[in-house]
């Protein structure tokens, strides 16, 4: 994405149904205690990480700074800050008030090997809706808001804009009560006060934005753009960059990419990449072949920052093909959310629609839009390093009793929103997660 973001801990975003229904939390967890072999390393910069599996079965994005804490029982508390992207809007834009929710959580990390049932796992990752705070004003009919004056260097003040900024991708809350927040259609990034209020955009790069064929800035999500957030072109070939960087994504054996749906912040050069297919509950598929939390390493990739490669007329990849002059990011797999042993441990599956409804009361199939990461301390002497895990589905607001902008709507079937904690090893991610988390 834009390098803008990568300076920040960038959190996709969680939807919940407008009935606020809250996540029927699925889970599944990777045997921690039985790490030494069920646990799955990789290494990336001669760093070794560890994914030792699913801890708990929940569904978080931002941790609220200030909030997490550790029970003498063993148990987790803290504040998830979630926030739906775009309203129930399958037919038609709407008019969608941006929001956040907050969510109090208990987690209870579960490291045994013994399958859980689908009620037994929800239970290690109990949540209870707190609080909304509304942002914008939704659906602006100009579309389009002029560019002030001093934009580009007086950070105060806003560029050309896209006014809806309603289909939220990232959130990162910070000490203060602020949040940067981005969307998907500039992609802008913006800072909100703690009670709603746009403070700052922060304007993507021009190579980004999205331009028509006569070179101007369009918004819509209707058609796509000639150049820039979409455009046929670089999709194909680096879907979302790390800003700085190129960063290839895993193909499927088809050939497509599977596209990112967040990028969050490790270490110094370091990142987690939820990468995946569209497949899962919700989805357009059953058979999940792609779903994963990948790490990057920008160390040694080229830095395209203030080249030519900021203008939409230098594309990073003509056709699909990197330029000979990048040196991309080192990629590597890390952990598969699709595990199947390890969603049995919290009495999910993956796999075939027949499997799907004659156990779909007990074992639900993981759904297939993952959009977020978050990590906090595990806290455990003897082990530093290790972290907990927390990614978040959106459910697109697939709800049979919804209600939407005041108008109850039946979307013909119930995706909750699921919510899954790993145990993972993560080295030099320690002083970061901490600031983050105001917890030193
Ligand atoms: C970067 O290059 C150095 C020297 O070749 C190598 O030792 C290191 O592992 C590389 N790091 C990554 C993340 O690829
Ligand atoms: C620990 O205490 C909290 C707060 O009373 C409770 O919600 C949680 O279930 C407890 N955990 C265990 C493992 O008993
Ligand atoms: C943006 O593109 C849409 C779809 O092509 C078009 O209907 C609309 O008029 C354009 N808006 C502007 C401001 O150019």
């Amino acid at each position: 994405m834009v390098p803008s973001l990568l300076a920040f801990h960038v959190f996709a975003i969680l939807q919940i149904s407008t009935a606020f229904r809250l996540p029927t939390v699925p889970a599944k967890a990777t045997p921690v205690r039985a790490a030494s072999s069920a646990a799955v390393s990789v290494s990336l910069g001669g760093v070794t990480y560890v994914n030792q599996g699913l801890a708990e079965l929940g569904a978080p994005l931002q941790l609220k700074p200030g909030t997490w804490q550790a029970l003498s029982n063993g148990s987790f508390t803290g504040t998830l800050v979630v926030q739906p992207d775009r309203g129930f809007n399958v037919i038609s834009t709407i008019d969608y008030q941006a929001r956040r929710h907050e969510l109090d959580f208990v987690l209870t990390p579960y490291y045994d090997s013994a399958d859980l049932t689908f009620a037994a796992a929800q239970k290690t990752f109990a949540l209870t809706y707190k609080d909304t705070v509304l942002e914008t004003s939704g659906l602006d009919p100009s579309a389009i808001r002029a560019a002030m004056s001093g934009a580009g260097t007086n950070p105060l003040a806003d560029p050309q804009m896209p006014i809806a900024m309603s289909m939220r991708e990232g959130l990162v809350a910070n000490a203060d009560g602020t949040y940067w927040t981005s969307d998907e259609y500039g992609p802008y990034i913006y800072l909100f006060s703690a009670d709603g209020h746009l403070i700052q955009t922060i304007q993507p790069p021009q190579a980004i934005l999205p331009f028509d064929s006569k070179g101007n800035l369009n918004f819509t999500a209707n058609v796509d753009p000639a150049t820039g957030r979409g455009a046929k072109p670089s999709q194909a070939s680096q879907s979302p960059s790390s800003g700085n960087g190129v960063v290839p994504l895993p193909l499927s054996s088809s050939g497509k990419v599977e596209a990112t749906s967040e990028i969050h912040f490790v270490s110094e050069g370091v990142f987690l990449c939820l990468a995946r297919d569209g497949n899962g509950h919700g989805g357009s598929g059953d058979k999940i072949k792609y779903k994963h939390a990948d790490l990057f390493s920008i160390a040694n990739a080229t830095d395209i920052h203030g080249t030519a490669f900021d203008s939409p007329s230098t594309p990073v990849a003509p056709k699909g093909k990197l330029s000979k002059t990048i040196t991309p990011a080192t990629y590597v797999s890390f952990v598969d959310y699709a595990d199947a042993t390890q969603l049995a441990r919290f009495g999910l599956h993956n796999g075939a629609l027949l499997i799907f409804i004659a156990t779909q009361t007990t074992t639900p199939l993981l759904d297939a839009k993952w959009e977020s990461l978050a990590l906090a301390p595990v806290g455990d002497s003897s082990a530093p390093d290790d972290f907990f895990l927390f990614t978040a589905s959106d459910n697109d607001f697939l709800s049979t009793q919804g209600v939407s902008l005041g108008v109850p709507y039946n979307a013909g079937e119930d995706v909750d929103n699921q919510f899954l904690v790993f145990r993972v090893t993560l080295p030099g991610a320690s002083a970061n997660v901490k600031k983050a988390l105001g917890l030193c």
